[in-house]
Formats: structure tokens, C-alpha cells, sequence
């Protein structure tokens, strides 16, 4: 199943996904606000993760693909985090594009497919979405999308004096 928007397409993975995904996940202007970037190793063996839940569940972290050009552009997508959170049991909206497509609002086109996909096709109640506290960047795709800034909390997988530890909860609920 592939759903388009104006200039997307979010679909399943594709093998040569994992090239572009893998530099997109080694840069560290994309990971700024990640603990660390990640090995080509590490970056396939999430691709191999996120495609069987997209599999399963029918939706997932999809590959974002440009209309115009053909390429892999990162992911936008929907996923249950593998770990708890205060407001866990939750499932997230989550984004990461390669920066040479960043500020073409290309994460709220693909984000608001995402939440209508949840919404109206899987009938979820709520999403929500959380970044560290300095991603502001992240944040105003959570504000285009509409949804509504929550608590801070600290991320239970990092330390105390981790520099992105303190994050921020946006939510959106299913009105229907
Ligand atoms: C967050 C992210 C998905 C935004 O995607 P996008 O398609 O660029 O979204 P938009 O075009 O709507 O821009 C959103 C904000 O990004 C920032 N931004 C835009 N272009 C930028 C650029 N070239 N460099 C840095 N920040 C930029 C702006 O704050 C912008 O807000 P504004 O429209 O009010 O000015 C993208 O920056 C990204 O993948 N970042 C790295 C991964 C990440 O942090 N993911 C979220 C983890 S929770």
C-alpha cells in the first residue's frame, strides 16, 4: 500500500532505501538532536525492523519518497516506541529527512497523510509526538500538523546531565 500527497509518496521500504538512508543517518546535521549518530550496520538493521511492523500492522515509519525526482528523501511515519514512557502505552508520529530536503514542508504534507491514516483507516484515538526540548525544528512540524504542545519529561533512555535528556509531548486526538 503506497498513500500520495501533492509531492510525496509514503510507501514501504525498498533496498535502495538503505544507502541514502544510511548517510542520512551518519550526518550529523540530521542527528543534531539524536544522542548519537548511527552505523551503516545499525542504520539497516532499523530498516529491517521498521518494514516488518509496516508489514504486520500495515503502518509503520513508511519511506518518503519525492514525487518530482524519484528520491528517497528520509521517513515520515507512525510507530509504537520500544520503550516506556511516562505516558506510555502511546503511539507516536516520528520524522527524519535528509537536510537537502528540509524546509519545503515536506514533513507536515507527509505528517498529516500520517495522522489521517491513523485516524480514519487504523481508528487510533491519539498520537502524540516528542523531541528534545531544543528541536525546534521538529516542534513546528508537531504546531503545522495541530497538534497541541504537552508536558516536558526527561527521556528514560538518557542520563541525568544528558544535554537533549529534558523533551517535550505534543498531542492530537481522533475527534471522530
Ligand atoms: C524536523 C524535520 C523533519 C523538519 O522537516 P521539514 O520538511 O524541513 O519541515 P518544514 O519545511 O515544515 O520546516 C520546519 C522547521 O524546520 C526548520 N528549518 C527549515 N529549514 C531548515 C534548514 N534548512 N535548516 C535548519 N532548520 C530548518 C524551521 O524551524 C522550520 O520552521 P518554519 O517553517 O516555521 O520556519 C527535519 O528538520 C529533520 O528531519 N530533522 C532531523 C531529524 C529530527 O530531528 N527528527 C525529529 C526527531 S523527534
Amino acid at each position: 500500500m503506497e498513500y500520495h500527497t501533492e509531492r510525496l509518496i509514503l510507501r514501504q521500504w525498498k533496498q535502495s532505501d538503505l544507502e541514502p538512508f544510511a548517510a542520512l543517518n551518519a550526518n550529523p546535521e540530521v542527528m543534531r538532536y539524536f544522542p548519537k549518530i548511527r552505523t551503516r550496520e545499525e542504520s539497516d538493521e532499523m530498516v529491517k525492523t521498521i518494514e516488518q511492523r509496516i508489514a504486520e500492522n500495515g503502518w509503520g515509519f513508511w519511506a518518503v519518497e519525492e514525487k518530482s525526482s524519484g528520491a528517497f528523501i528520509g521517513f515520515v511515519g507512525l510507530n509504537i516506541p520500544g520503550y516506556e514512557l511516562p505516558f506510555s502505552p502511546v503511539i507516536e508520529i516520528g520524522w527524519r529527512l535528509d537536510n537537502a530536503f528540509w524546509g519545503k514542508g515536506y514533513a507536515p504534507e507527509a505528517a498529516h497523510k500520517a495522522l489521517e491514516i491513523g485516524f480514519e483507516q487504523f481508528a487510533m484515538k491519539e498520537i502524540v509526538a516528542f523531541t528534545a526540548l531544543d528541536n525546534i525544528p521538529s516542534q513546528r512540524v508537531m504546531e503545522k500538523i495541530g497538534m497541541q504542545r504537552g508536558e516536558e519529561f526527561d527521556h528514560p533512555l538518557l542520563d541525568e546531565g544528558h544535554p537533549l535528556r529534558r523533551h517535550i509531548v505534543y498531542r492530537i486526538a481522533n475527534l471522530k
